[in-house]
């Protein structure tokens, strides 16, 4: 039976280029979307940006651009990307726009007149210079509990303590550092307290779709009865706070001047947003398609930091804004790189445009990461030999030789022309079954399983092939016997069939290949569809060269920084050009650290005894805490600004500069390194 599917992947925060684990998502969604299609179902595949949110207008704000030219130019790079990555959404669109702006009132309105939306006056902090109120991110102040200083309004970085913004000690905004005050406001709240949301939920969680699979993976669902407080009897679901004072980027609520949805609101709308979109193109009825008691299957692809908000509030908006509730929402775990968390604003070690611009196959990494994905909530990593050697060996080494092996022979000895000795029913029947096999593991996200047994296969069919020895039986062909030839014709005809059934399996993952393989050797129709695995073909055109080896030197060169032109150094444009004299005024001296210790009391200094060869030594204070340990730099040398007049600092006098390089904006998590002398230098000696 055909089914009509609604496929999302998370929408992308705007002020950001893609990093690898958005890509990772979207080739998983990708990959189930193509299966899907191979299948006969119609998939209609959408995403959008997430474009509202405080942080979002800061940063805009702080370039002294309007956060819609913020996001028109991430959004502008996107498609790079995406069809770089062969990753086909059938529509992209922007939370900033009029039909999300209609979905989103319209859906508010449904549950205000449901009674679930109730105002309340809260107390929060208003930074006053600023004039406007402070999310918890941008209160920093002294834990109340072990006193470190500058730490976030919600927990200590130090001691690990949870509080409340107001529990700070000498709290400051993070924005102006200004005093911030309690000031009281009226907020909305989705009462999701409510019995009616929490039976609901009880029961939308734990319950199965059309196809009879669950909602949620087993690891999601014990996640939110812990949040709902099944196992315990004890109601936990707090109400959500649904709503953000101006100055916000956002959409005003209806008739509440100056107040406006909080970004987690309209974001998950969007996703309707942009299917509304996208049938106004098509001339679909957006309506008709998710009618609650419609056929459509929604199915949501995102990552486990944003389960709650899509297992708990989104079902629950739909539900009682009367609209179709989500089939399945697939969870995956985070990809890190060579078992390295992503930094938020750093990414990875590596660059998607990066990985294309050097050359490296797109189909490579999708294969990678199918070959790593499963259906459970787990991380992924991304390891440079690894991925060198399940391209190589596998993909290359198993898949793509069987063409260039079997190809060949059938070109110079049969004109291209297939040749199958006995019944070739079976043969059919089994690519058949192998291919339904492979299509049931991806419609179930088990790709590694897909993989692991199409590489199976491929073993199959070369250890038949090198059984069957036809360079053997190619020797002196000319004059051989029927049987020989067709001995010869038979065993690569059947590696050739084999090559074809595999290239239809691996179709969902290596698009571009499989089209390839299908027009330019087979003759075969494209896109390839699951059934087109147990077609046996009858031609094959002569042999060429349809995939490339991962060079080692690849990774490398992934791994380095970009050498692309950088308009803005570190971050930082130049400043003003100076003369030699002008650079003489500063005295840089040889320095080495002979002691450091942790200064009681800050987060960010470490303090270095230092050695100039002046028969004394220096105390110099260092904001060098986050990147260093003191023991890590004892004995080293590095070079410090040496006539630098002293400066009195709360924790003693100060006597020069140590030289580090970091990126101009603090916020830009870059690292801190420490300058170092090639070996020879000695303590005292100038730096010009
Ligand atoms: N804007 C929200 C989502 C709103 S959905 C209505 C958001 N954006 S995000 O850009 O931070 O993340 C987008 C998706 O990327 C999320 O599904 C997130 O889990 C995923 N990933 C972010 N880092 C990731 C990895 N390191 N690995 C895999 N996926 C990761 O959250
Ligand atoms: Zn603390």
């Amino acid at each position: 039976m055909s089914r009509t599917l609604f496929v999302t992947t998370a929408l992308p925060y705007a002020n950001g280029s893609f990093h690898i684990g958005h890509i990772m998502e979207y080739i998983q969604a990708d990959i189930w979307v193509r299966s899907m299609r191979m299948a006969g179902h119609t998939v209609h595949f959408v995403g959008a940006d997430d474009a509202h949110g405080a942080p979002i207008m800061l940063k805009a704000e702080k370039e002294g651009i309007t956060p819609q030219a913020l996001v028109a130019r991430y959004a502008a790079e996107r498609p790079q990307y995406l069809n770089g990555f062969h990753i086909r959404f059938d529509h992209w669109h922007s939370t900033d726009s009029a039909e999300n702006v209609a979905l989103s009132h319209d859906i508010y309105r449904a549950l205000k007149a449901q009674d679930l939306i109730e105002t309340r006056s809260i107390e929060q902090f208003y930074d006053p210079v600023k004039g406007m109120f402070l999310a918890d991110r941008y209160i920093k102040g002294e834990c109340p509990k072990c006193h470190a200083k500058d730490q976030y309004g919600d927990s200590c970085e130090v001691c690990g303590a949870v509080y409340a913004p107001t529990e700070l000690i000498n709290p400051y905004s993070a924005l102006t550092g200004a005093t911030p005050v309690l000031k009281s406001s009226d907020h909305f709240f989705f009462k999701l307290s409510d019995p009616r949301c929490v039976e609901f939920l009880q029961q939308w969680t734990t319950g199965s779709n059309k196809q009879g699979s669950k909602h949620l993976q087993p690891e999601m669902l014990a996640k939110t009865r812990e949040w709902l407080g099944a196992e315990d009897g004890e109601a936990k679901l707090g109400d959500w706070d649904i709503s953000r004072d101006a100055p916000y980027f956002g959409i005003e609520i209806p008739d509440a001047p100056g107040k406006y949805f909080y970004v987690w609101l309209d974001a998950p709308v969007g996703y309707l947003a942009s299917l509304k979109s996208y049938c106004e193109v098509k001339g679909m009825d957006f309506d008709a398609l998710l009618d609650p008691n419609g056929d459509t299957e929604q199915v949501h692809f995102i990552g486990k930091d944003i389960v709650y908000f899509h297992a708990l509030f989104w079902p629950a908006m739909l539900k009682f804004a009367g609209r179709k509730t989500p089939d399945a929402v697939n969870v995956h775990g985070f990809i890190t790189v060579s078992g390295e968390k992503m930094s938020k604003s750093r990414g990875t070690g590596i660059s998607p445009l990066r990985y294309l611009e050097i050359g490296m196959n797109a189909e490579w990494m999708r294969y990678y990461i199918a070959a790593k994905l499963n259906a459970r909530v787990e991380d992924m990593d991304f390891n440079p030999e690894d991925f060198i050697a399940r391209v190589n060996s596998d993909l290359v080494g198993k898949y793509v030789n069987i063409a260039s092996r079997a190809a060949s022979f059938i070109t110079k000895h049969f004109d291209g022309v297939l040749g199958y000795s006995g019944d070739t029913t079976a043969l059919a029947a089994e690519y058949a079954e192998q291919a339904e096999s492979i299509r049931a593991a991806f419609e179930a996200r088990e790709y590694n399983r897909a993989i692991r047994e199409i590489m199976a296969y491929a073993d199959r069919i070369n250890q038949a092939f090198d059984t069957a020895q036809p360079w053997v039986l190619a020797k002196g062909i000319a004059t051989a016997d029927d049987a020989q030839k067709a001995a010869l014709q038979d065993i690569c005809s059947r590696s050739l069939a084999g090559f074809k059934a595999l290239s239809v399996m691996l179709a969902p993952v290596l698009p571009a290949l499989a089209e390839r393989v299908a027009l330019e050797l087979f003759g075969a129709q494209a896109p390839f569809t699951w059934a087109d695995a147990s077609v046996l073909p009858q031609r094959v055109a002569p042999f060429k060269h349809l995939m490339q080896r991962v060079e080692p030197q690849m990774l490398e060169d992934l791994f380095e920084p970009p050498a692309a032109p950088v308009v803005v150094p570190g971050g930082e444009p130049l400043a003003d050009t100076i003369s030699i004299d002008d650079f003489a005024r500063v005295d840089l001296r040889i320095a080495q650290i002979v002691n450091c210790e942790h200064v009681d009391g800050s987060t960010k200094l470490l303090r270095l005894t230092l050695d100039v060869g002046e028969g004394r030594h220096r105390n110099v204070f260092s904001g060098i805490k986050s990147a260093y340990k003191p023991e890590d730099l004892i004995g080293k040398l590095t070079v410090m600004v040496a006539n630098l007049a002293p400066r009195k600092m709360k924790f003693g006098v100060s006597e020069g500069m140590v030289l580090a390089a970091s990126h101009a904006d603090e916020a830009v998590d870059a690292g801190i390194y420490v300058l170092e002398p090639f070996p020879g230098a000695k303590p005292g000696m100038r730096v010009r």
